[in-house]
């Protein structure tokens, strides 16, 4: 086993805007505003806020704890701290399985994202009078294998070229320059969002909760997003984790980037909601809502071009910021367990995933016939990942920090850099204690139950 020097961050906020990058990606700025429209608005945004809070950070707690306590990838990691345990080693296994699947699929998504920044800027969206013609539009560029694999493999690139450039060189140095980027990106579209005539539809409908539409199902959905959204259950977060010095305080970093993440969800949502609220369009579209809403919103509204553009390039970066923490969990098993050097592990992962991906990519255009239970290749892989891999490794992470390892281990390695909280305001801790055993492991356990569909079969037969 190569024992090199371990990378780590130059800086507290490098690990902050990195894993801030992380969490927010095409979770915030797609999945969060299309599902918001589906469930009615304002009523999801607190529970999704509240589960947050009850889940999401607890568990983020206890993924960058493990990770900052062993300063290694998942499998070594759990290796570590279980001594050796199969069970747990499989577990982080798991993780970085799953981290090589989600990049597969989720650098197609991306690299849409990417060819619309060229379709924004070439002012085809003027030819679109309505969302069906732009669907229509986005349909054939997705069947279109050569633009399909061809932005997906230049978005793998794009990846694989910071990962190759080191934790403090290429991911630290790209986040830093990344998110103020994309910040001011997001600024800018939520001033023309609220500045629109008749945008305030759109703020009074993320504002004025609609309680009709909470369902049991749309509490698992909030649920399930603020887990994706933060990146957990894979290892991403403990990585991230593991660069991260013992001096820092991790309750604080933690509560940050969730902060950071949940604000740029709302704020994402508000430029969104706003401009089809304006538009006179429906936020209900589903997944479409970006490419196939939003293009007819851009030529709607004054300096739409300009806006668009803008836009696709808040999307991709936010792609990309996500993409790196995917890959780099793969990296970081290979240089710490194999011995592997860095830009080996990127280059042949890098590709692997590529080659993965195909398939993704090709799931609406070669293989648009193919089907996994009714799924095709792209949604398959997706409903693997998301549904049963994240929220099965959520539930092991905290069980393994709550249950296993337990808190008389994992108390004093939270304590390292946090000693003033830990005087000051011992009920956040307590607090934290509570919700990572008894909450989070029951509430993710329903949000997997429910994602592979036993509540809805217990609730037919009731
Ligand atoms: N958090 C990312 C998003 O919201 O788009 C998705 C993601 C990234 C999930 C990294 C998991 C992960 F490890």
């Amino acid at each position: 086993m190569a024992q090199a020097k371990r990378e780590q961050w130059g800086s507290k906020i490098g690990f902050i805007l990195a894993a801030a990058g992380s969490a927010i990606g095409l979770g915030n700025i797609w999945k969060f505003p299309y599902i918001t429209g589906q469930y009615g608005g304002a009523a999801f945004i607190l529970i999704y806020l509240i589960c947050t809070a009850i889940i999401g950070l607890p568990v983020l707690m206890a993924e960058v704890l493990i990770g900052r306590t062993t300063q290694k990838n998942p499998v070594g990691a759990f290796k570590k701290l279980s001594e050796g345990s199969k069970f747990w080693t499989a577990i982080g296994g798991m993780g970085v399985a799953a981290g090589f699947i989600i990049l597969s699929y989720y650098a197609v998504v991306a690299g849409w994202a990417l060819g619309y920044i060229y379709q924004a800027a070439s002012g085809v969206f003027y030819e679109f009078s309505k969302p069906e013609v732009a669907g229509q539009y986005f349909n054939s560029l997705i069947s279109d294998t050569v633009w399909n694999v061809g932005y997906f493999v230049l978005f793998m690139a794009l990846t694989m070229g910071v990962v190759y450039s080191g934790v403090k060189n290429g991911i630290e140095r790209g986040s830093k320059i990344m998110m103020p980027v994309l910040f001011l990106l997001l600024i800018i579209l939520v001033i023309r969002g609220v500045t629109l005539e008749g945008a305030s539809a759109g703020i009074k409908y993320f504002l004025h909760p609609d309680w009709s539409h909470v369902t049991g199902e749309a509490i698992l959905a909030a649920m399930g997003q603020s887990f994706f959204t933060l990146s957990l259950g894979m290892g991403a977060m403990l990585t991230y984790g593991s660069y991260m010095s013992r001096k820092e305080n991790l309750p604080s970093s933690a509560v940050s980037i969730v902060t950071l993440d949940t604000l740029i969800a709302l704020l994402a949502g508000l430029a969104i909601f706003t401009g089809v609220f304006a538009t006179g369009l429906s936020p209900k579209a589903g997944p479409g809502l970006i490419f196939h809403t939003l293009p007819v919103v851009f030529t709607k509204m004054p300096g739409g071009y300009a806006f668009s553009i803008l836009f696709f390039v808040l999307l991709t970066i936010a792609a990309l910021t996500s993409s790196i923490s995917l890959l780099e969990v793969i990296t970081a098993y290979f240089i710490d367990e194999k011995g592997w050097s860095r830009h080996r592990a990127v280059i042949v992962f890098g590709g692997l995933t590529t080659l993965f991906g195909l398939p993704s990519a090709f799931s609406y255009n070669l293989m648009g016939d193919f089907r996994i239970f009714g799924l095709n290749f792209f949604d398959s892989v997706d409903f693997l990942a998301a549904n049963i891999l994240l929220p099965v490794g959520g539930f092991f992470i905290s069980v393994f920090v709550a249950y296993y390892w337990g808190y008389k281990k994992a108390l004093p390695a939270l304590r390292d850099g946090a000693e003033n909280l830990f005087e000051k305001y011992p009920w956040v801790i307590t607090g934290w204690k509570i919700l990572l055993k008894y909450f989070a492991p029951v509430l993710i356990f329903l949000v997997f139950l429910n994602s592979i569909g036993i509540l809805k079969l217990i609730a037919d037969i009731l």
